[in-house]
């Protein structure tokens, strides 16, 4: 079967006047019916660029776009219109109209597509009561709070019946709370209506609590791709390592250090190994940090020691863990 999305060599540079910015250079990757797919970058890195391509909002400089079966760098102005309907999106600032009622917003694409006004309000009820908000239809969004916008507006877009949704930074403006409640409910559209679906985000939060997938972007190239899990067990650029330690600024400040990053199935299995490892070599090591998280379901966890410092000791205790069936990844000290 073919991919819900396929991008092919994909560039797109922007003249402006103080030169050319290549904001997508030679980027492809495919995104498969019913994934959810990330792409994770820092800011400037192309994200916003990409994900305006994948419905050319933004016209490629060259290379493909093939959406649903179509190439969509080869259709005519009403082609493209049509193929759009295919593809929802949504923002971090939720883009609703300021004038219209929660009701009247997600009845709007049905307007457009020429749906009766009774038809659409029946349809837009049942849609808002999808992303838990029937009690707001008729609200104005000034009178709603962040996470409720952006049910609004992904009621909005279950209007326009798409088989893709795209994210950028939807939940961005949002607190972790409702950042989580919002990923849930976007999960809970993906397998309900089987809507493929692409987030773009800064934070690997995002990425895990949601992403089967996730590629890198850097600098407008895509440098890494790969499953959730295996970004996060060992990510292979320099890109990927900053993104999967942003926000942890302790580390960042121990300089000259050996550290290693180990990664492990579930938690109970680790402490009784870090146990041994010091009785075993009778030094200790520091835990500068630990965690639990919750990868495709499976308990996934994470911790940074600090080894001692004479080397030879240091080496036999990643060996050890080695050993033991953990990830280990020795760690640059200017990580972060
Ligand atoms: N319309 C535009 N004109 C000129 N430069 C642009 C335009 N849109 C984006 N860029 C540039 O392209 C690069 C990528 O921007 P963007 O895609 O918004 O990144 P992100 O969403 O990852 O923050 C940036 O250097 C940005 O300044
Ligand atoms: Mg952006």
């Amino acid at each position: 079967m073919e991919p819900m999305i396929q991008v092919g060599n994909l560039c797109k540079s922007f003249s402006t006047k103080s030169g050319t910015v290549e904001a997508a250079r030679n980027i492809s990757f495919s995104i498969e019916k019913g994934e959810i797919f990330g792409i994770i970058g820092l800011s400037g890195a192309g994200k916003s660029t990409l994900v305006r391509c994948l419905n050319l909002l933004e016209r490629p400089t060259s290379g493909t776009v093939r959406v649903n079966g179509k190439n969509l760098t080869k259709l005519s102005e009403k082609e493209l219109r049509k193929e759009r309907q295919n593809i929802g999106m949504i923002f971090q600032h939720f883009n609703l109209l300021m004038q219209r009622t929660a009701l009247d917003n997600v009845c709007f694409p049905m307007e457009i597509a020429g749906i009766s006004k009774k038809e659409a309000r029946k349809k837009a009820l049942e849609y808002l009561k999808v992303v838990g908000l029937e009690e707001k239809a008729l609200s104005y969004p000034s009178q709603l709070s962040g996470g409720q916008k952006q049910r609004v507006a992904i009621a909005r877009v279950l209007a326009s019946d798409p088989k893709i949704l795209l994210c950028d930074e939807a939940t961005s403006a949002l607190d972790p709370q409702t950042t989580k409640a919002i990923l849930e409910l976007i999960k809970e559209i993906n397998r309900d209506y089987g809507i493929t679906v692409v987030v773009i985000t800064h934070e690997m939060s995002v990425v895990q609590e949601i992403c089967n997938r996730v590629a890198v972007l850097e600098s407008g190239t895509l440098v890494e791709s790969g499953t959730v899990e295996e970004l996060f067990r060992s990510p292979k650029t320099e890109a990927a390592r900053r993104l999967v330690f942003s926000g942890r600024t302790q580390i960042q400040k121990m300089e000259g250090k050996r550290l290693v990053r180990v990664t492990f199935r579930d938690k109970s299995s680790f402490e009784p190994v870090i146990a041994n490892l010091i009785l075993t070599y009778r030094t200790p090591v520091n835990i500068l940090y630990a965690d639990t998280k919750n990868i495709g379901g499976a308990a996934e966890g994470e911790m940074i020691l600090q080894l001692p410092e004479i080397e030879e000791v240091a080496d036999k205790m990643i060996q050890y863990l080695k050993d033991t069936n953990m990830g280990v990844e020795e760690l640059k000290s200017d990580v972060g």
